[in-house]
C-alpha cells in the first residue's frame, strides 16, 4: 500500500477517507474534536487499531487547544475531550485503551509544565502508532507459520493496512508473504452492509498485487464446499478474557461454517484488542447503526418498503469454542483461552 491511513502532520490529524475508497483517494485534515468524533463515527477512519490511533492524536490535538496554564483546568479540558471521543463508537476496545494511555501520561506528569505535558501526549500518541506497526508485523510473522504458498484464505471486513498503522492484523501475513514472493488466493466477503470487504479489502489486496476474489457474504459456504479455502483469517474489535471474539457482523456465521467444513478459523489481533476486564462476549456492547445503511445507502433508490423494521448490528460475537487460534503479537494462543490469554498479561 502506498497510503498511510492515519497520521499527524502540522498539528492536524490526517486520515485517508475510507468512505471514498476505492473510487477516490482523498485525505482529510482534521483539527477539531467534533470533526475527529464524526470521522470515527462515520467510519472515515475505521478498524479497531486505526480508531485507537486516530483518537490518541485527537486527544493530543484537544490538549493543544487548551491555553490554560493551570493543571486542574487543563486536566478537566483533556478529560472531557477523552470522554467525548470515547463515545464515538462503543465496541472496539482500542479506542478507550488508547485514550486511557494518554490520560495516564497526563496523570503521571502533573508536576510538569503544561507545554511539556502536551509534548508527552504527542509522543505517547506517536508511540501507540509505532507499537501498532510493530505488533502487526509480529502478528504477520506468526500468521505466516499457519499457511503455505498457494493457500486460499477467506477474510471478512477489512483487517488490513487500512485498519492499522501498517500491515494489518488478519492480512499482515498475506502482505508479508507477498513481500517475500509468496502468493495466496484471497477470497473477500463483501461485508454487508458497509462493504468494507468490497470497497477496502479488495482495493488493498489488489494494490499489493494479491490474487483477489470478491464474494457476497452468502457465498462463503459455497467457496468452502468447493474446497477453495484452506483457512479463514479475521480481525477483532474486542476479545474477552475467555476468548469470545467480537468482530464485524457476519464473522460468527463464518466460524460456524468453517467448523462444519473442517477449515481452521483464526482470529488476529494485537494485545491492545484484548480486554481482560470483559469476562465473556455477552458483556460486549454491540454498536447498532442506522437503518438507512441497509435500506438505501448503496442503491440508486430505496430498496426496502418504507417504515420496514430494520435490525443493523455492526458486530457479532464468535464463541471461543469455534476459534482454532488467536494470533497475537506475542504468539499464537490456543484453547483454553482463559488460560492462554491470562498468560500473556502475566
Ligand atoms: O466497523 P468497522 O469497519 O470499524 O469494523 C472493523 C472490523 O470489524 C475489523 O475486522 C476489526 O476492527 C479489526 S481491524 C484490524
Amino acid at each position: 500500500m502506498q497510503h498511510e491511513s492515519v497520521y499527524l502532520e502540522n498539528n492536524s490529524l490526517v486520515i485517508l477517507d475510507q468512505t471514498k475508497l476505492p473510487n477516490e483517494i482523498e485525505f482529510l485534515r482534521l483539527t477539531q474534536q467534533s470533526e475527529i468524533y464524526r470521522a470515527i463515527k462515520n467510519l472515515q477512519v475505521r478498524g479497531a487499531p486505526a480508531i485507537g490511533i486516530a483518537a490518541a492524536y485527537g486527544l493530543y490535538l484537544a490538549a493543544m487547544e487548551c491555553e490554560c496554564e493551570d493543571y486542574a483546568k487543563f486536566f478537566e479540558h483533556v478529560h472531557a475531550a477523552k470522554e467525548y471521543l470515547n463515545s464515538s463508537r462503543p465496541t472496539a476496545v482500542n479506542l478507550s485503551w488508547a485514550l486511557n494511555r494518554l490520560e495516564q501520561v497526563l496523570i503521571h506528569n502533573a508536576n510538569l509544565e503544561i507545554s511539556e505535558i502536551k509534548n508527552l501526549l504527542r509522543l505517547e500518541a506517536e508511540q501507540i502508532k509505532s507499537e501498532d506497526a510493530n505488533m502487526c508485523r509480529k502478528i504477520g510473522e506468526f500468521g505466516l507459520s499457519l499457511i503455505k504458498n498457494g493457500d486460499g484464505i477467506l477474510t471478512h471486513c477489512n483487517a488490513g493496512e487500512l485498519a492499522t498503522a501498517k500491515y494489518g492484523t488478519a492480512l499482515a501475513a498475506i502482505h508479508l508473504g507477498r513481500e517475500r514472493g509468496m502468493n495466496f488466493r484471497l477470497y473477500c466477503d463483501e461485508t454487508r452492509p458497509l462493504l468494507q470487504g468490497a470497497r477496502l479489502t479488495a482495493f488493498e489486496l489488489m494494490s499489493d498485487g494479491i490474487d483477489t476474489t470478491l464474494i457476497c457474504d452468502n457465498m462463503a459456504s459455497q467457496v468452502m464446499k468447493n474446497a477453495w479455502i484452506d483457512a479463514v483469517f479475521v480481525g477483532a474489535d474486542r476479545i474477552a478474557a475467555n476468548g469470545d471474539t467480537c468482530n464485524k457482523i457476519g464473522t460468527s456465521g463464518l466460524a460456524i461454517l468453517a467448523k462444519y467444513y473442517g477449515i481452521p478459523f483464526y482470529v488476529f489481533a494485537p494485545k491492545s484488542t484484548i480486554d481482560m476486564n470483559t469476562k465473556s462476549g455477552n458483556e460486549i456492547i454491540i454498536e447498532q447503526r442506522p437503518a438507512s445503511e441497509i435500506t438505501e445507502l448503496w442503491y440508486e433508490k430505496r430498496m426496502a418498503p418504507n417504515d420496514v423494521k430494520v435490525y443493523n448490528p455492526a458486530f457479532d460475537v464468535t464463541d471461543h469454542e469455534l476459534i482454532s487460534g488467536i494470533v497475537t503479537d506475542l504468539g499464537i494462543l490456543r484453547a483454553p483461552y482463559d488460560v492462554s490469554l491470562r498468560e500473556i498479561f502475566a
